[in-house]
């Protein structure tokens, strides 16, 4: 038996590619039916249809960029289609690479509205008492970059610090209802977002980087078994965290 049965639904955004597709599928195999959402149409069927249990994965495509204010209403539709939720897992997000001398006020609203504004009103949207059941469990793909931000990452690791205090600050405000929230920061995982890195720094600097991972680099699928850990009721005391996954980086 999975952590999940059938009547369990979670609402997985980014799941069209990396870490949030690697998340849907192994909830899928756990037993959950998901609600799968990303940019991309096309990439989110094909994901559907190569899924262990595509009769369980239902595709809702939504471009968070822009459409802030209309995610109450989108996550009500969702809800009255598939029913209320158990579960958010938010792993939609976007590396981009900055300097402090190049950075235009333009820039950093569009950053942080897909970083930071899309998952903190996302779990508004959730936690409403008509959308999701108390005890009900969400989780967001913050970064390393939240608590060791690079060179060239300064809105990246800024949305994600401030998402992690986020994440703090909701759980305790929803505990009264059962609800539990959640970060994972993970470090290099293997998803086409490390390859928009490769192309940007060069092999040198990602076989640098490489070795730096006792364990070698990170899989999708690292996240996401403690991700479904999370989302399930085996967590059911964990609340307010910021789980790093780095492999044992030095
Ligand atoms: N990979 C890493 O090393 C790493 C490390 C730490 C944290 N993270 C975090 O983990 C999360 C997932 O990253 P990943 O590596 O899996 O990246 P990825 O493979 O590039 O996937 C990003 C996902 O976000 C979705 N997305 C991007 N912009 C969107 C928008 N405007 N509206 C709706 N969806 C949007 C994409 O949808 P489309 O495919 O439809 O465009 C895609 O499903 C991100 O939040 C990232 O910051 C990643």
């Amino acid at each position: 038996m999975g952590l999940f049965d059938k009547e369990q639904v979670i609402l997985v955004t980014g799941a069209s590619s990396g870490i949030g597709r690697a998340c849907a599928n192994e909830l899928v195999r756990e037993g959950a039916t998901v609600v799968a959402s990303g940019r991309d149409a096309r990439k989110l069927e094909d994901a559907r249809t190569s899924s262990s249990y595509p009769e369980r994965w239902h595709c809702a495509p939504l471009d968070l960029a822009g459409n802030i204010d209309r995610l109450a209403d989108w996550v009500r539709e969702q809800r009255q289609k598939y029913g209320k939720f158990h579960g958010l897992l938010h792993a939609a997000g976007e590396l981009v690479f900055d300097s402090l001398e190049g950075l235009t006020p333009d820039q950093a609203r569009k950053h942080f509205e897909l970083n930071f504004l899309a998952p903190v009103f996302m779990a508004q949207a959730f936690a409403r008492k008509e959308n999701c059941h108390d005890n009900s469990s969400m989780v967001f793909l913050a970064s390393i970059s939240g608590e060791h931000p690079e060179k060239g990452l300064l809105l990246y690791g800024s949305a994600k610090a401030a998402l992690i205090a986020a994440v703090k600050a909701m759980s305790q405000e929803l505990s009264i209802r059962g609800l539990r929230a959640n970060c994972l920061s993970p470090a290099m995982i293997d998803t086409p977002m490390l390859e928009g890195m490769r192309v940007r720094l060069g092999d040198d600097y990602m076989r640098r980087e490489i070795a730096r991972y006792p364990l070698g680099l990170g899989k999708p699928g690292d996240v996401a078994n403690l991700a479904c850990f999370l989302l399930s009721q085996k967590a059911s005391w964990i609340t307010g965290q910021n789980f790093t996954l780095d492999g044992g980086e030095i």
